[in-house]
């Protein structure tokens, strides 16, 4: 019998954030604020939910020590990072071949940077789509403008038939979100893709492999969740505001990467406190010493 691994993380913060210039001009779009963090905060704590400990940061050569220099090791958050460059912007897809000898035949999730999602239950969702061992796992949101992202078209009987690139004419307005689980046969499945007619190794190409062979579960976010990018002024404003609203009207942290690792035991009250005192002067690090002192409620909000 072979004991599987836990699931790794991939975070992709690659691309030159054009759609935000001159904002992203001298800085990465993923270290942009959302609110009171930085934008990678939230697609990091994400991943933390899902229960993943191991993570690689994969992110341009030029942004690439940003990260370093907000994320560190990872211990302040009792779980482990660690940093690739992906020389030039060949796709999504490509992450899984750049960390191959990293992610070592152990099952793998990806999140994009730029991705913001809650919903209530998160975290069951997530750790459901984690323990899979075989296939893949992806989520579907109904979006106004599918055509600016991969596209899912279901049967009648609600099974996935097609995943689309960016089509000019949708099948449906169901897009695909930038999270996604995989089976430990990921690298192998990427490295066999080819770049796309815009030179990208495209997620969408490997999901495709997935459904082929009847292994790609789409999970669909109904009402409930917000499935957030912020990759332009508008959503990256939206976005904050969103933030903003929840934290001051519920006390909850949204996005929190501290509050995520104390609330899954991979740090103690001691240890948040520790992480909370950097911050104090601000109100996120007096929540999270409100959090680590038991004054906060339990529910978790990513
Ligand atoms: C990428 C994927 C697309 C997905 C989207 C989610 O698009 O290619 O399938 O729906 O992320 O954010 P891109 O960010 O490259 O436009």
């Amino acid at each position: 019998m072979t004991i599987s691994q836990p699931m790794k993380g991939i975070l992709l913060a690659g691309g030159s954030g054009t759609r935000l210039h001159p904002m992203t001009l001298a800085s990465s779009k993923q270290m942009l604020p959302v609110y009171d963090k930085p934008m990678i905060y939230y697609p990091l704590s994400t991943l933390m939910l899902a229960g993943i400990r191991d993570i690689m940061v994969i992110s341009t050569p030029l942004d690439l020590p940003q990260f370093q220099r907000l994320l560190g090791d990872g211990s302040q958050y009792g779980v482990s990072f660690s940093y690739r460059e992906q020389p030039s912007p060949d796709g999504i897809a490509q992450a899984f071949v750049i960390a191959e000898d990293w992610i070592n035949n152990a099952p793998c999730a990806l999140i994009l940077g730029d991705n913001l999602i809650f919903a209530d239950h998160l975290s069951q969702i997530l750790q459901k789509s984690a323990q899979q061992e075989h296939g893949a796992t992806v989520f579907a949101y109904q979006v106004r403008d599918p055509e600016r992202y991969g596209v899912v078209s279901f049967a009648p009987d609600g099974t996935a038939v097609d995943i689309v690139e960016k089509p000019p004419i949708p099948h449906s307005n169901w897009a695909v979100t930038g999270l996604y689980f995989y089976d430990a046969r990921v690298s192998e499945f990427a490295r066999r893709l080819r770049p796309s007619p815009r030179g990208e190794l495209e997620i969408t190409d490997l999901n495709k492999i997935y459904l082929q062979e009847h292994s790609l579960r789409v999970e669909p976010l109904g009402r409930g969740c917000a499935w957030l990018d912020a990759g332009m002024p508008d959503s990256l404003m939206q976005a904050g505001t969103f933030v903003q609203t929840i934290q001051s009207r519920q006390g909850m942290l949204v996005g929190s990467p501290a509050e995520v690792a104390f609330r899954m035991g991979y740090i103690n009250a001691q240890q948040l406190r520790h992480w909370a005192g950097r911050m104090i002067k601000t109100e996120l690090g007096r929540t999270l010493h409100a959090i680590a002192d038991g004054q906060q409620g339990l529910c978790i909000a990513p």
